[in-house]
């Protein structure tokens, strides 16, 4: 992942990097209501690129996480990061690879055709925001704890299981790919509101 490289390299010239800042599609828009394809060759070079870019777009937006559809590619691939002191995951041992982390968590984790199942019925409530409904934020009920799999870079395969933040950032991203946005989860629409608005006191009387 290239990140930190730079264009024109070598000492002094550290601080011109290369970026794109994508633009990214609001509610509304048909990219994000469609059911997104598999990335048919994970390893390919323009995945590489679009994986910077979705990071540097992730990174200038300040969000948790980011779905290709949102940036106008509808391929199946996520990526997302955990706050420190909100990451909950293990990952499997896998024999294929031993070098892989996936919830250390300042740097984005990229998910590749991931496929999530959920683990037991038990269901939590927060709330979340998504970077396609500037403003906005609802409660959302999602699954506590989950397990999920999902190709790398380099093709490989993975397995990790994970609850409370880390699984709700997960099932957000990946609702991206089948076209449902959070609020079509929803259960109490009441909840919906402008972020600026959060933390305003409740009238004294109704
Ligand atoms: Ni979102």
């Amino acid at each position: 992942m290239r990140g930190c490289e730079t264009v024109y390299g070598g000492p002094g010239a550290g601080h011109i990097e290369s970026m794109a800042i994508l633009k990214i599609a609001r509610m509304g828009h048909p990219v994000l209501s469609r059911p997104a394809m598999p990335v048919p060759d994970p390893t390919a070079p323009g995945i590489a690129g679009l994986i910077e870019d979705m990071i540097d777009t992730l990174k200038d937006a300040d969000g948790a996480g980011l779905a290709a559809p949102q940036v106008h590619v509808p391929l199946r691939l996520v990526l997302f990061r955990v706050p420190p002191g909100r990451e909950t995951a293990e990952e499997k041992p896998d024999e294929d690879s031993d070098s892989v982390q996936v919830a250390a968590l300042e740097s984005p984790t990229v998910l590749i055709n991931p496929v999530i199942e959920p683990i037991g019925e038990h269901m939590v409530e927060d709330l979340e925001a998504c970077l396609s409904l500037p403003g906005l934020a609802g409660i959302v009920p999602r699954h506590n704890h989950i397990r999920y799999r999902w190709t790398d870079t380099e093709g490989r395969n993975h397995e990790c299981e994970a609850q409370g933040f880390h699984a709700r950032v997960v099932q957000h991203e990946c609702d991206h790919l089948d076209g449902i946005l959070y609020p079509m989860r929803m259960t109490d629409l009441s909840t919906l509101t402008f972020t600026s608005e959060l933390g305003r006191p409740e009238p004294a009387e109704s």
